[in-house]
């Protein structure tokens, strides 16, 4: 059989009047009238509530949280290792067109009857726009599934090309030995989808640390496999202290993989701390991280302005500056800048509303939470101590929620704070360079931050846009021309970085599938 032909799930525009603004205004209000939501813990199909209770705040309304969630305890985790364990072998013998049934009912249950549900636990959780929400759990949460789908059809279908006379060989793609441990990130909803249904798709069985500020959106991701078919034990939702659960997984001697999304710093405690384990494990673990960024635009003198503008303040500003492809550093030349891209630049950012999420005139909605706001204000401290000039926004306001104002920061140090370290908030930092000096731009772009995750060049001039491209190689996973540097399109841009900000195995796409596969090849004499 041949998986359906598929196609990325179309955006919703949600203007008003229409019927999916009506059905998303009344999801909102539900789910607001009936807030806080009790979620358990989720071991082989069951519920188990341990009584380990936090909460799911949230970021626009100090007063409010979204939920109430039991952590994963010990037995909690450990029943959830064994359940995973047990269940993997009838998941993984299961007819690999019943898998690929139950993710494309998945699918449409996120673009269909969840689609409103999902958007509203995004917006009130994780504080995106209407918008933002709409391009995360409905489009990109669907794509993944469906697409996944289509990769793994056309892995299987990898086989060798040549048989001897008399002989057939073949390759067969079998799920890892052990069980595979996610830990899936609050900025995007698609990939806390993605982290556990990438793995199982190809039949293992996987354990499922959410990120604690968007536990109710994945716990409805969850529901999602559970209606779709996904069997009791293939996935299993532990909520919980980050350290504990992921501690208790690695030590664990069946731990066979780790798919991650989050920071560069606990990424890299987590590889030295398996590292240690290595010893006790069956396997060499496979391990899949997509980490930090510090991403730039490159404004060359021959850019068409008004457009990268318009980028500009959509690659930095969209959901507050909080994913992880966002753009946090701009360099421009200097005839475009003080041509127009100044004022422009400053003017539409100065207009930007900021405000809650559930209020569609937004642009701009929380931060997620304390931690990242005080991060965010100390950023912004630390670039006007450093000589930093601020152009715009500047402060934030955390009466009741975590609201930063969009801000600019100019910079004459290229190599200052805020143009090195990630920040992951709403701030972009500045670099003007003299049109003369676009080469030695690219070199400053490639040696200023450890990471490698996106980059945009902006040119009318093909010769540029080649130079900026070849001078930086190794500074991008994802690039983009003429486009800001954010929003890339499972099926259409594979993404993922290098160097500091992952192991580039690029979600949305059949790389990555590789990684969750142990290859046999099998020689049949006849
Ligand atoms: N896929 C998301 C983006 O490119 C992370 O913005």
């Amino acid at each position: 059989f041949k998986v359906p032909a598929i196609d990325n799930e179309p955006m919703r525009s949600y203007a008003p009047g229409s019927v999916e603004r009506k059905g998303l205004v009344e999801a909102l209000a539900q789910m607001e009238k009936e807030l806080p939501f009790e979620v358990p813990c989720i071991v082989n199909g069951k519920e188990v509530k341990t009584g380990k209770l936090a909460k799911q705040p949230l970021p626009a309304d100090h007063a409010k949280h979204l939920c109430t969630y039991h952590e994963a305890d010990q037995a909690t985790v450990a029943a959830a290792i064994d359940g995973a364990l047990a269940a993997k072998k009838e998941w993984e013998s299961l007819p690999w067109n019943d898998r690929a049934a139950i993710f494309l009912k998945a699918a449409d249950l996120v673009s269909g009857k969840y689609r409103y549900k999902l958007l509203a636990a995004t917006i009130l959780g994780q504080g995106k726009n209407a918008w933002q929400a709409e391009i995360d759990a409905a489009a990109e949460l669907s794509d993944f599934l469906r697409f996944g789908v289509k990769y793994v059809e056309e892995l299987y279908s990898q086989q060798p090309v040549k048989n001897a006379a008399g002989a057939w060989n073949r390759i067969e793609y079998r799920a890892l030995e052990g069980f595979v441990l996610a830990v899936s990130p609050f900025n995007f909803t698609a990939i806390g989808g993605n982290l556990p249904g990438t793995p199982a798709l190809v039949g293992n069985t996987v354990v499922w640390k959410p990120s604690p500020a968007a536990t109710y959106s994945n716990y409805l991701v969850y529901k999602v496999f559970e209606e779709a078919g996904v069997p009791p034990g293939v996935i299993q939702f532990v909520p919980g202290v980050p350290e504990e659960v992921v501690g208790q997984a690695i030590a664990s001697p069946d731990f066979a993989a780790l798919h991650f999304t989050g920071s560069t710093l606990v990424f890299k405690k987590l590889w030295k701390d398996i590292a240690q384990n290595l010893d006790i494990y069956k396997s060499y673990p496979r391990i899949v991280g997509e980490t930090g960024g510090k991403n730039f635009h490159l404004v060359h003198p021959s850019a068409e302005i008004r457009n990268a503008v318009t980028q500009t303040v959509r690659g930095a500003f969209e959901y507050q500056g909080q994913k992880c492809s966002a753009l946090s550093r701009l360099y421009v030349a200097s005839s475009v800048w003080n041509n127009g891209f100044k004022e422009q630049l400053l003017g539409e950012v100065a207009s930007l509303k900021v405000g809650p999420p559930t209020d569609f005139q937004n642009f701009i909605g929380p931060v997620i939470g304390r931690p990242a706001f005080d991060k965010i204000i100390s950023y912004i401290k630390k670039a006007k101590d450093a000589g930093g000039e601020i152009l715009v926004g500047g402060s934030g306001d955390d009466s009741k929620g975590f609201f930063v104002q969009p801000t600019v920061i100019l910079t004459k140090d290229p190599k200052s704070v805020t143009m090195v370290e990630e920040i992951f908030g709403p701030v972009l930092t500045v670099y003007v360079y003299e049109d003369a000096d676009f080469e030695k731009t690219l070199e400053l772009i490639d040696t200023t931050s450890p990471y490698a995750l996106t980059g945009a060049i902006f040119s009318t001039d093909r010769k540029a846009l080649l130079q900026a491209t070849n001078g930086l190689r190794n500074a991008a996973g994802n690039v983009y021309y003429n486009e800001k540097c954010t929003g890339a399109v499972v099926g259409q841009q594979p993404f993922g970085g290098a160097r500091a900000s992952g192991t580039n195995d690029k979600a949305g796409s059949i790389s990555i599938f590789y990684r969750f596969v142990s290859a046999r090849s099998i020689k049949e004499n006849f």
